[in-house]
């Protein structure tokens, strides 16, 4: 058997994101060189807000045929100033996400080393979690409309919708994911005491799926309540499944309470693995500070890491996360951590920690 190459289609696109994806090419190019167990060819796609506003359009035609050729997907960020948020969540993110039926977004966060968390008594291995969000349907699936636009009496409608067997696979999903961590410990998160129907639904299928995972210890909890439990009692959680928009919001503030938005990492996943996966650092554009090469690369890395261990390289994904966790222990951090280092500061400590460990 030789080493193993695997196809990697990058997408920067706005703000910030061409920054930290360079960044995170390198780091990846560093590592299979220095592993010398894997290899990685890159292809750029310029699919970006600047392309919109040229030809209206973010995707060109025939676009995610030549995206399907590849092995995964990194994904930088996407949102111009200029642009309003719906049309570029929509005509780039979402329109990979639902066709490639990335029905899975997991969240993993944790507190790194070297890195504080703003909750006064948190320490790494207090915050550990895996936050597995539903990535195609639920209250995000596009249906609605709006009526009489701008008169007083305008109507709009936001549908949610969830299907049995959408929200039957993503929990099936979760379990799967709950079943690999250590207490095997699932939170199912719900808003069912006021959302009657949907949320009923999603509450049966989880006890029905439950009774196929008898060494998964699972919960319920209300979506209000857990946000208190997060920031309350974090040692008390580990994986946590929740709905397209409560897992959104919880991520978020998952997020923050590990330390900083700019270390965060997402997979959207197709658990099938018919079609290529996307990841993505959780943060977005970040216009205010795009081109001052201060941005934090952390999301990055750690987005890289779960990438090719998705595509099967374990070794090199644990020894790349070695290396990050290293670089913070050694005060090399930017600004949002409460540091002074650059993007480029940190990407080529990142880059001499890997060489250090082979
Ligand atoms: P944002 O994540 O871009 O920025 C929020 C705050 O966090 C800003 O102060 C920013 O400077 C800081 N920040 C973010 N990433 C950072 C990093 N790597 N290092 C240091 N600081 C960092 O969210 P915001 O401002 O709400 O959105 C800006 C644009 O990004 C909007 O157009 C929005 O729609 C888009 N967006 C795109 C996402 C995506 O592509 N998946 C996700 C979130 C927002
Ligand atoms: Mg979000």
């Amino acid at each position: 058997s030789g080493t193993k190459t695997h196809s990697i289609a990058c997408i920067p696109a706005d703000g910030i994101g061409p920054e930290v994806i360079d960044a995170g090419v390198e780091v990846l190019k560093t590592l299979s060189n220095a592993s010398g167990s894997f290899k990685l060819n890159f292809e750029n796609y310029d699919w970006s807000s600047e392309r919109y506003k040229k030809t209206g359009k973010y995707i060109p035609d025939g676009g995610l045929d030549s995206l399907k050729k590849h092995d995964a997907i990194l994904f930088g960020a996407v949102g111009a100033p200029d642009v309003p948020d719906h049309i570029s969540l929509w005509g780039l993110r979402l329109a990979i996400c639902q066709p490639l039926q990335q029905y899975a977004n997991v969240r993993p966060t944790r507190i790194l080393r070297g890195t504080e968390s703003p909750l006064r008594k948190a320490s790494p291995g207090d915050l550990d979690w895996v936050i597995i969000r539903e990535n195609s349907e639920g209250e995000y699936a596009g249906q609605g409309g709006r009526s009489h636009i701008g008169q007083p009496w305008e109507t709009s409608t936001e549908v949610s919708i969830f299907t049995r067997h959408c929200v039957e696979r993503l929990i099936r999903f979760a379990f799967q994911t709950a079943q690999s961590r250590p207490r095997k410990h699932l939170t199912v998160v719900t808003k069912s005491n006021a959302q009657r129907n949907g949320m009923v639904m999603w509450d049966e299928v989880a006890a029905l799926v439950a009774k196929d995972f008898p060494d998964v210890t699972v919960e319920k909890m209300l979506v209000d309540a857990m946000t208190c439990r997060m920031v309350l009692q974090p040692q008390s959680l580990e994986t946590i499944v929740a709905t397209n928009l409560h897992a959104d919001i919880l991520s978020d503030l998952a997020a923050a309470l590990a330390g900083s938005i700019g270390i965060a990492p997402t997979s959207n996943l197709d658990p099938t693995r018919q079609n290529p996966s996307m990841f993505e650092p959780i943060h977005g554009s970040a216009f205010d500070i795009t081109g001052k090469g201060v941005a934090n690369p952390v999301g990055t890395f750690w987005t890289a890491a779960e990438m090719i261990r998705w595509l099967g390289e374990d070794e090199a994904a644990k020894t790349l996360m070695q290396a990050v966790e290293k670089v913070c222990e050694n005060g090399v951090l930017t600004r949002d951590l409460g540091g002074k280092a650059g993007t480029k500061e940190v990407t080529e400590a990142v880059c001499a920690e890997i060489q250090r460990i082979y």
